[in-house]
């Protein structure tokens, strides 16, 4: 089911054709190591005073969840870095094409009936987790993958008229 995934993750247009995307997938034993770091990193954050938002839910489901994918820019440099304009126009023009892939992964993952989590609350034990995962380039997300115990309603989406300007 993850080459299927995955084969569709790759289909995605890109920038220049770059294929910027690197994906690196956490299961089983390992999963251990990713939760306890991301743990690790919000209990310092919280110590610190800094809120962490909605990351408590986002490690409970990469916990319950037998796959995470984190999906790297081959051509990213830190955030933590200076950025020149050149880079910072390279970097959103990567992240775009990055987004589009992982669309791609979470529509073939629901294809094959899998729920998914498309997940930037990684960005809260950024330095951890890539000092963990070992892979150069930038960290731009984590999915978790597997079968969904809920349903939840459709969250509201603003409209058309409040969102697009017409000249
Ligand atoms: C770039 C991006 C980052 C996200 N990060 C998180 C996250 O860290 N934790 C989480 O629970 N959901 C995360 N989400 C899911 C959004 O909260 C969700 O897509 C949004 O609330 C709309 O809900 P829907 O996708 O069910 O329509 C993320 C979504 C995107 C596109």
């Amino acid at each position: 089911m993850l080459q299927t995934v995955f084969r569709a993750a790759l289909q995605a247009p890109s920038g220049k054709n770059k294929q910027p995307w690197r994906w690196v997938v956490v299961s089983g034993d390992r999963r251990k190591d990713m939760v306890r770091l991301m743990r690790d990193s919000l209990a310092k954050l919280k110590a610190q005073g800094v809120s962490t938002g909605s990351a408590e839910w986002s490690v409970k489901i990469m916990e319950q969840a037998p796959v995470t994918v984190f999906v790297f820019n081959a051509h990213g440099l830190s955030p933590w870095q200076p950025h020149s304009a050149e880079q910072l126009i390279d970097a959103v023009v990567d992240v775009q094409s990055i987004g589009a892939a992982i669309q791609n992964l979470l529509l073939a993952a629901e294809d094959q009936g899998l729920g998914s989590l498309w997940i930037c609350d990684v960005f809260y034990a950024y330095q951890a987790l890539c000092a963990w995962l070992g892979q150069p380039g930038q960290m731009v997300a984590a999915v978790s993958l597997g079968y969904a115990d809920e349903a939840p309603a459709a969250r509201p989406r603003k409209p058309v008229s409040e969102l697009v300007r017409w000249l």
